[in-house]
């Protein structure tokens, strides 16, 4: 057996099982469950119907490279999304079957065994099991503290997520500079993980990118930046299994080498229903219509003793709870059946501290009515304590 298989994590929804296990929700109430961030609005007909008119596709292997019309059709979204002179669609942009594989598998190409690796904390927990499946160890920078203060000796990789899962936060140009910086002096690859960036609420604001802000900065050729993104959130069709990455061309190439091994060419039919995905931002700018119907409606029904500020990207609510977040989770379920996803188990103890304690990570990813309601019954609980 790999050694470093036993060093993996239990994932946050077993936690979210063992903390509900024996206790029975009240059957008089409707479940609702709002612990997992899966995108539930539908999915765009002109996604399925691409991928229906392309399903000849299923009789030939696909390549790792994939069609160079996914990789210009990604091209010039990223082009357009983020103000870029020049990205080449031959050599800095890569077809990967989701972020979640990808964000991995980088991991497994660019880290050496004994590397450190730079998580943001709280965090997407692929990035710490991608580390300790290399043989690295990870370093956690805990929400609130600047990337200056690490120690960034023996960093070879950091994973960063702009819209954050789960604060929604997004970085900004000084924080990137800052980053930047560092990869320059330390010669550490960053990962930037944006699966959530086509998800914010003000439309006159999309979050900054990764390769948006080397641009602005005047960086060329995006040196040890690869920046990872997806059409499920986007175009609500996770199970697709589609995204791309896109950067520095030397670290997409051994990404290619690795990927071509691992066996992770992405289906041809797929690949069209892509092209489609990554060439419509109509469904993108009603997809995003209805998370913010949401967040408008639900926002102003949480009050003291619970507190949530409004997100700049993502679909999340990141809700300060007065009592420990996983006793909170379960009273939740067992008194009002609703399921949400407790903070401490999407953040490490690191310098004393877990940010992730007396927070629950909520996803606006049910019906409008369910979201208010589950919202309405976590404040009848709240103000029972
Ligand atoms: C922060 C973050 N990154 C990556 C992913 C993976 O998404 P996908 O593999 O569907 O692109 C998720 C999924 O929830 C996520 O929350």
């Amino acid at each position: 057996m790999n050694p470093f298989l036993a060093r993996l994590q239990p994932y946050p929804f077993d936690k979210v099982r063992a903390n509900l296990a024996g206790v029975s929700a009240d059957p008089a109430l409707k479940p609702i469950d709002l612990s997992i961030g899966e995108p539930k609005h539908p999915t765009p007909a002109l996604v399925k119907s691409a991928l229906t008119s392309a399903l000849d596709g299923l009789a030939q292997y696909p390549r790792s490279l994939g069609l160079p019309e996914l990789r210009e059709a990604a091209a010039a979204w990223a082009k357009r999304r983020y103000s870029l002179s020049e990205l080449d669609p031959a050599t800095q942009v890569l077809p990967v079957n989701g972020s979640r594989e990808a964000l991995f598998a980088f991991g497994q190409t660019v880290l050496a065994p004994g590397a450190r690796v730079v998580c943001p904390n709280p965090f997407y927990q692929i990035y710490e099991g991608a580390a300790l499946l290399a043989g690295a160890t990870p370093v956690f920078l805990n929400e609130g503290r600047r990337f200056e203060e690490l120690d960034w000796r023996g960093v070879q990789l950091a994973y960063v997520c702009s819209p954050g899962n789960p604060t929604g936060r997004v970085m900004d140009l000084e924080e990137w500079k800052a980053l930047f910086e560092l990869s320059d002096r330390h010669g550490f690859v960053i990962a930037s993980d944006e699966c959530y960036s086509e998800i914010y609420l003000d439309e006159a604001q999309p979050p900054l990118g990764a390769l948006e802000a080397a641009e602005r900065l005047g960086r060329k050729g995006f040196p040890r930046l690869v920046m990872f993104t997806s059409l499920s959130k986007r175009s609500n069709s996770p199970g697709m299994r589609s995204g791309f990455v896109a950067g520095d061309a030397a670290l997409l190439k051994s990404f290619l080498l690795y990927r071509t091994y691992h066996g992770s060419a992405m289906s041809l039919s797929v690949q069209r229903a892509s092209i489609a995905a990554w060439s419509d931002e109509a469904h993108v700018r009603e997809n995003r219509r209805l998370y913010a119907e949401k967040y408008a409606s639900v926002l102003p029904l949480i009050r003291k003793p619970l507190r949530a500020e409004k997100p700049q990207g993502g679909f999340y609510l990141w809700i300060e709870t007065p009592i420990d977040d996983a006793a909170f989770a379960r009273r939740l379920y067992q008194q009002y059946n609703v399921t949400v996803l407790p903070g401490s188990y999407l953040a490490r103890e690191s310098q004393g501290v877990n940010p992730g304690k007396n927070r629950l990570r909520v996803a606006l990813v049910a019906p409008l009515a369910e979201c208010k309601e589950a919202v309405q019954r976590m404040m009848q609980l709240a103000q029972s304590l």
